[in-house]
């Protein structure tokens, strides 16, 4: 370890100490990583195994054995049913254990684990993350992936950060011009003027005569004339969606939601859609690892404030005006967690910022 390097491990805790996590759809993982055998996930500090039943179906179950704390993730999947490796006990989808080798008949009866329901959608596996049925019918959509005349591609992300400054990080402007300088922005101390709404589903910000000098993903993927609109969104309870469009039908939308590993780890998808005149497999060849490059740069950043908020035992946080959106992130989901009203929808506020 080098110097003035913050050992991680030693100073932050996997566990929670009981905080609630919004409830919501969240992303688990890739339809595709879910095949013939059990896969293990961590979501939110809960061990969960997932598995594919007779319907061919998802199911997310703990990943504990009813019987003796076995983990289910290092058993079979038998016939669309999930199987302990210890003494072949076998689960159903809901978690019911319907099977037990050792037992005379009805000795299972009304034994379960507990589950979470399961959607698949777009190519994504989501949970939902909360008691009882789902008060969102499923998961939200992806914009434009998959849509005719868009290209799309998908980043998986691990960070070290908690969600809420993840969230925060995706929807901020003036990190960029040290973060990400001529990458992604440069400092050019010009004033911006920004709108901040709330809306029914989160917050917004608008940005509005916003620079575009010396950077790399400007110089290169914006035409240098014409007006952008710009608008960066939280989406409760745990994504972010930042739209960039240009005259003439040129857009780009960076959508990303978070998944609580646990209380030091955030798990991000992040799908970049874009619709643009030049091919798709062009624009992708040189945006994919350009995005992944300036993905990195936050990594390598939310990695040094988790350490040090670790080292002090706690944040200390300090908002000023152009902080446009970590005031609604934490409102929105701390509503969400307590089961109290969000902020209302239809409130507007103007801030000026330089960048
Ligand atoms: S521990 Fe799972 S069957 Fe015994
Ligand atoms: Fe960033």
């Amino acid at each position: 370890m080098n110097a003035g390097e913050v050992p991680l491990d030693a100073l932050l805790p996997r566990r929670d100490a009981g905080e609630r996590v919004p409830p919501g759809w969240y992303v688990a993982c890739a339809s595709r990583e879910v095949r013939g055998r059990p896969f293990p996930l961590l979501v939110a500090g809960q061990p969960l195994v997932l598995f594919r039943d007779g319907a061919g179906c998802i199911a997310a179950l703990e990943d504990r054995c009813a019987h003796r704390n076995a983990p289910l993730s290092a058993g079979c999947v038998r016939e669309g049913r999930l199987s302990c490796p210890y003494h072949g006990w076998e689960y159903d989808g809901d978690g019911r254990v319907v099977h037990i080798p050792a037992a005379v008949a009805g000795a299972h009866a009304g034994l379960r684990i507990p589950s979470h329901p399961v959607r698949e959608s777009q190519g994504f596996v989501w949970l939902w993350l909360g008691d009882g049925t789902p008060s969102m019918p499923g998961p939200p959509l992806f914009p434009h992936l998959g849509d005719r005349g868009w290209t799309s591609f998908t980043l998986h992300t691990r960070f070290t950060g908690r969600v809420e400054d993840c969230l925060e990080n995706f929807l901020d402007c003036p990190h960029a011009t040290f973060v990400h300088r001529y990458w992604f922005r440069a400092p050019t101390g010009k004033p911006v003027r920004a709108v901040v709404r709330t809306r029914d589903d989160g917050v917004e910000a608008e940005f509005f005569e916003e620079p575009r000098e010396r950077s790399l993903v400007w110089w290169s993927l914006a035409p240098a004339q014409g007006a952008m609109r710009h608008v960066d969104r939280f989406i409760a309870p745990a994504a972010s969606r930042v739209d960039y469009e240009f005259p003439g039908g040129l857009h780009y939308i960076i959508t990303s939601h978070c998944t609580p590993v646990d209380a030091r780890e955030t798990q991000v998808t992040t799908v970049i859609s874009f619709r643009s005149r030049w091919p798709g497999w062009l624009v992708r060849l040189f945006f994919e690892p350009l995005s992944r490059r300036i993905i990195r740069q936050d990594v390598d950043m939310l990695r040094l404030q988790a350490g040090n908020i670790a080292r002090f035992g706690g944040p200390r946080f300090h908002g000023i005006p152009a902080d446009l959106l970590r005031a609604g992130i934490v409102a929105w989901r701390r509503a969400l967690a307590e089961g109290t009203p969000p902020p209302a929808a239809g409130s507007e506020r103007h801030a000026d910022l330089h960048l």
